[in-house]
Protein backbone atom coordinates (compact mmCIF):
# COMPACT_ATOMS: atom_id res chain seq x y z
CA UNK A 1 0.00 0.00 0.00
CA UNK A 2 1.41 3.29 -0.66
CA UNK A 3 2.52 5.05 2.30
CA UNK A 4 0.15 8.27 2.91
CA UNK A 5 1.03 11.14 5.09
CA UNK A 6 -1.52 12.60 7.46
CA UNK A 7 -0.27 16.30 7.79
CA UNK A 8 -2.69 17.30 10.54
CA UNK A 9 -2.67 21.96 9.89
CA UNK A 10 -1.98 23.46 13.34
CA UNK A 11 -4.25 26.53 12.54
CA UNK A 12 -7.28 24.27 13.54
CA UNK A 13 -5.36 23.32 16.59
CA UNK A 14 -6.27 24.72 20.12
CA UNK A 15 -4.15 27.94 19.20
CA UNK A 16 -3.81 28.44 23.24
CA UNK A 17 -1.71 24.80 23.70
CA UNK A 18 -0.31 24.32 20.34
CA UNK A 19 2.74 22.23 21.92
CA UNK A 20 0.41 19.62 23.53
CA UNK A 21 -1.83 19.46 20.36
CA UNK A 22 1.22 19.01 18.53
CA UNK A 23 2.65 16.09 20.74
CA UNK A 24 -0.78 14.74 20.97
CA UNK A 25 -1.85 14.56 17.52
CA UNK A 26 1.85 13.21 16.49
CA UNK A 27 1.39 10.82 19.46
CA UNK A 28 -2.13 9.50 17.59
CA UNK A 29 -0.75 9.02 14.18
CA UNK A 30 -0.04 11.63 12.44
CA UNK A 31 2.80 11.77 10.39
CA UNK A 32 3.58 15.56 9.90
CA UNK A 33 3.10 18.86 11.08
CA UNK A 34 1.69 21.38 8.66
CA UNK A 35 2.37 25.40 9.30
CA UNK A 36 0.11 27.79 7.70
CA UNK A 37 1.76 30.71 7.64
CA UNK A 38 -0.74 33.93 6.67
CA UNK A 39 0.65 37.45 6.43
CA UNK A 40 -2.99 39.07 5.99
CA UNK A 41 -1.18 40.72 2.70
CA UNK A 42 -1.36 37.40 0.27
CA UNK A 43 -4.48 35.78 2.23
CA UNK A 44 -6.75 37.91 3.80
CA UNK A 45 -5.87 36.42 6.99
CA UNK A 46 -2.87 36.78 10.04
CA UNK A 47 -1.56 33.32 11.71
CA UNK A 48 2.09 32.54 12.87
CA UNK A 49 5.43 32.74 11.32
CA UNK A 50 9.03 31.24 11.45
CA UNK A 51 8.80 31.54 15.52
CA UNK A 52 6.17 28.99 15.75
CA UNK A 53 8.67 26.48 14.09
CA UNK A 54 11.14 27.44 16.51
CA UNK A 55 9.17 26.64 19.14
CA UNK A 56 7.49 24.03 18.41
CA UNK A 57 10.92 22.32 17.65
CA UNK A 58 12.31 23.60 21.07
CA UNK A 59 8.99 22.11 23.06
CA UNK A 60 10.80 18.55 20.95
CA UNK A 61 9.30 18.14 18.23
CA UNK A 62 10.88 15.54 15.56
CA UNK A 63 8.23 14.95 13.40
CA UNK A 64 8.94 16.83 9.79
CA UNK A 65 7.26 20.35 9.79
CA UNK A 66 5.93 21.29 6.64
CA UNK A 67 5.74 25.03 6.11
CA UNK A 68 2.96 26.29 3.83
CA UNK A 69 4.03 30.00 3.21
CA UNK A 70 0.76 32.06 2.10
CA UNK A 71 3.30 35.16 1.96
CA UNK A 72 4.11 37.61 0.22
CA UNK A 73 7.65 38.34 -0.65
CA UNK A 74 8.56 34.63 0.45
CA UNK A 75 12.58 34.64 0.46
CA UNK A 76 13.05 36.20 3.68
CA UNK A 77 10.69 33.61 5.14
CA UNK A 78 11.96 30.85 3.48
CA UNK A 79 15.50 31.77 5.21
CA UNK A 80 13.94 32.10 8.80
CA UNK A 81 11.51 28.93 8.34
CA UNK A 82 14.82 26.80 7.41
CA UNK A 83 17.05 28.42 10.35
CA UNK A 84 13.76 27.30 12.95
CA UNK A 85 14.04 23.77 11.90
CA UNK A 86 11.44 23.26 8.53
CA UNK A 87 12.39 20.04 6.95
CA UNK A 88 9.58 21.33 3.82
CA UNK A 89 8.85 24.61 2.65
CA UNK A 90 6.30 25.36 0.38
CA UNK A 91 5.08 28.29 -1.33
CA UNK A 92 2.79 30.53 -4.13
CA UNK A 93 4.27 31.07 -7.23
CA UNK A 94 2.13 34.25 -7.48
CA UNK A 95 3.87 35.23 -4.44
CA UNK A 96 7.11 35.20 -5.80
CA UNK A 97 9.22 37.72 -8.48
CA UNK A 98 11.17 35.00 -9.49
CA UNK A 99 9.70 31.47 -8.91
CA UNK A 100 12.96 29.24 -9.95
CA UNK A 101 15.04 31.43 -7.84
CA UNK A 102 13.06 30.81 -4.84
CA UNK A 103 12.80 26.92 -5.12
CA UNK A 104 16.35 27.10 -5.38
CA UNK A 105 16.52 29.31 -1.94
CA UNK A 106 14.75 26.73 -0.30
CA UNK A 107 16.88 23.71 -1.61
CA UNK A 108 20.25 25.67 -0.62
CA UNK A 109 18.72 25.88 3.04
CA UNK A 110 18.75 21.69 2.85
CA UNK A 111 15.15 21.77 2.86
CA UNK A 112 12.75 19.80 0.87
CA UNK A 113 11.09 22.70 -1.48
CA UNK A 114 7.07 22.52 -2.60
CA UNK A 115 5.22 24.66 -4.82
CA UNK A 116 1.35 25.29 -4.57
CA UNK A 117 -1.16 25.52 -6.64
CA UNK A 118 -4.53 27.63 -6.05
CA UNK A 119 -7.78 26.71 -7.28
CA UNK A 120 -7.49 28.55 -10.52
CA UNK A 121 -4.09 28.18 -10.94
CA UNK A 122 -3.04 25.72 -13.75
CA UNK A 123 -0.69 22.57 -13.34
CA UNK A 124 1.72 24.43 -16.62
CA UNK A 125 3.41 27.05 -13.95
CA UNK A 126 5.06 23.70 -12.63
CA UNK A 127 6.80 22.82 -15.76
CA UNK A 128 10.36 24.58 -15.40
CA UNK A 129 11.07 23.52 -11.81
CA UNK A 130 8.95 20.63 -11.46
CA UNK A 131 12.88 18.64 -11.89
CA UNK A 132 13.75 20.82 -8.45
CA UNK A 133 10.39 20.12 -6.62
CA UNK A 134 9.87 17.35 -3.62
CA UNK A 135 6.51 18.48 -3.16
CA UNK A 136 3.43 19.74 -4.97
CA UNK A 137 0.69 21.06 -2.81
CA UNK A 138 -2.66 21.10 -4.61
CA UNK A 139 -5.04 23.81 -2.54
CA UNK A 140 -8.53 22.24 -2.30
CA UNK A 141 -9.88 25.65 -0.95
CA UNK A 142 -9.01 29.11 -1.74
CA UNK A 143 -6.48 30.00 0.91
CA UNK A 144 -6.53 31.72 3.71
CA UNK A 145 -9.13 29.77 6.37
CA UNK A 146 -9.45 26.19 8.07
CA UNK A 147 -12.89 24.83 7.53
CA UNK A 148 -14.35 25.15 4.10
CA UNK A 149 -15.57 23.11 1.91
CA UNK A 150 -13.18 21.27 -0.36
CA UNK A 151 -13.74 21.86 -4.20
CA UNK A 152 -14.24 18.36 -5.74
CA UNK A 153 -13.34 20.19 -9.12
CA UNK A 154 -9.69 19.78 -8.15
CA UNK A 155 -9.51 16.29 -8.11
CA UNK A 156 -9.16 16.78 -11.94
CA UNK A 157 -6.52 18.89 -11.23
CA UNK A 158 -5.21 16.20 -8.98
CA UNK A 159 -5.41 13.67 -11.84
CA UNK A 160 -3.12 15.75 -14.07
CA UNK A 161 -0.45 16.92 -11.97
CA UNK A 162 -0.35 12.86 -10.65
CA UNK A 163 0.26 12.13 -14.63
CA UNK A 164 2.71 15.26 -14.87
CA UNK A 165 4.97 13.62 -11.87
CA UNK A 166 4.79 9.86 -12.99
CA UNK A 167 5.77 11.14 -16.75
CA UNK A 168 8.69 13.16 -15.52
CA UNK A 169 9.61 10.00 -13.52
CA UNK A 170 9.36 12.41 -10.75
CA UNK A 171 9.43 11.37 -6.60
CA UNK A 172 7.87 14.55 -5.53
CA UNK A 173 5.02 14.22 -3.11
CA UNK A 174 1.42 15.23 -4.00
CA UNK A 175 -0.17 16.61 -1.31
CA UNK A 176 -3.79 18.30 -0.74
CA UNK A 177 -4.90 20.86 1.41
CA UNK A 178 -8.11 22.10 2.19
CA UNK A 179 -10.72 20.42 3.66
CA UNK A 180 -10.08 17.18 3.24
CA UNK A 181 -12.53 15.19 5.26
CA UNK A 182 -13.13 11.01 5.59
CA UNK A 183 -15.97 11.58 2.57
CA UNK A 184 -13.31 12.82 0.16
CA UNK A 185 -10.09 11.54 1.17
CA UNK A 186 -10.29 8.42 -0.55
CA UNK A 187 -11.45 10.07 -3.79
CA UNK A 188 -8.26 12.49 -3.32
CA UNK A 189 -6.31 9.24 -2.63
CA UNK A 190 -7.83 8.01 -6.43
CA UNK A 191 -6.88 10.71 -8.13
CA UNK A 192 -3.07 10.47 -7.40
CA UNK A 193 -2.05 12.40 -3.43
CA UNK A 194 -0.40 10.60 -1.04
CA UNK A 195 -0.06 13.54 1.44
CA UNK A 196 -3.15 15.04 2.77
CA UNK A 197 -3.31 18.14 4.97
CA UNK A 198 -6.50 18.04 7.56
CA UNK A 199 -7.42 20.78 9.78
CA UNK A 200 -10.74 20.85 11.02
CA UNK A 201 -11.76 17.16 10.47
CA UNK A 202 -8.77 16.65 12.69
CA UNK A 203 -8.72 18.80 15.47
CA UNK A 204 -12.93 19.46 15.65
CA UNK A 205 -13.07 15.49 16.09
CA UNK A 206 -15.81 14.54 18.11
CA UNK A 207 -14.52 14.53 22.07
CA UNK A 208 -11.47 15.41 20.73
CA UNK A 209 -10.45 12.01 19.98
CA UNK A 210 -7.49 12.81 17.42
CA UNK A 211 -6.56 9.03 17.15
CA UNK A 212 -10.09 7.60 16.42
CA UNK A 213 -10.35 10.64 13.57
CA UNK A 214 -6.57 9.44 11.88
CA UNK A 215 -7.48 6.28 11.96
CA UNK A 216 -10.96 6.85 10.27
CA UNK A 217 -8.82 8.73 7.31
CA UNK A 218 -6.48 5.86 7.00
CA UNK A 219 -9.39 3.11 6.41
CA UNK A 220 -10.93 4.99 3.95
CA UNK A 221 -7.25 5.26 2.56
CA UNK A 222 -6.67 1.61 2.98
CA UNK A 223 -9.30 1.07 0.43
CA UNK A 224 -9.01 3.48 -1.97
CA UNK A 225 -8.64 2.45 -5.58
CA UNK A 226 -5.14 3.93 -5.74
CA UNK A 227 -3.37 4.67 -9.47
C1 LIG B 1 -5.96 27.04 4.16
C2 LIG B 1 -4.78 26.21 4.69
C3 LIG B 1 -5.17 24.79 5.00
C4 LIG B 1 -6.29 24.69 6.05
C5 LIG B 1 -6.70 23.24 6.20
O1 LIG B 1 -5.45 28.23 3.58
O2 LIG B 1 -3.73 26.16 3.75
O3 LIG B 1 -4.01 24.08 5.45
O4 LIG B 1 -5.80 25.17 7.28
O5 LIG B 1 -7.71 23.19 7.17
P1 LIG B 1 -9.09 22.42 6.86
O6 LIG B 1 -8.72 20.95 6.80
O7 LIG B 1 -9.97 22.75 8.04
O8 LIG B 1 -9.60 22.92 5.56
ZN1 LIG C 1 -2.04 24.78 4.24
Amino acid sequence: MKDFVIAPSILAANIACLGSEAERVLAAGADWLHIDVMDNHYVPNLSFGPMLVRALRAHGVRAPIDVHLMARPVDRLIRESAAAGAELISFHPEASEHVHRSVQLILDQGCRAGLVLNPATPPEVLEYVLDKLDLVLVMSVNPGFGGQSFLMRMLDKLRTVRRMLDQAGSKARLQVDGGVKEDNIGQAAAAGADVFVVGTALFGAPGSDYRAAIAGLRRVLASAPVI
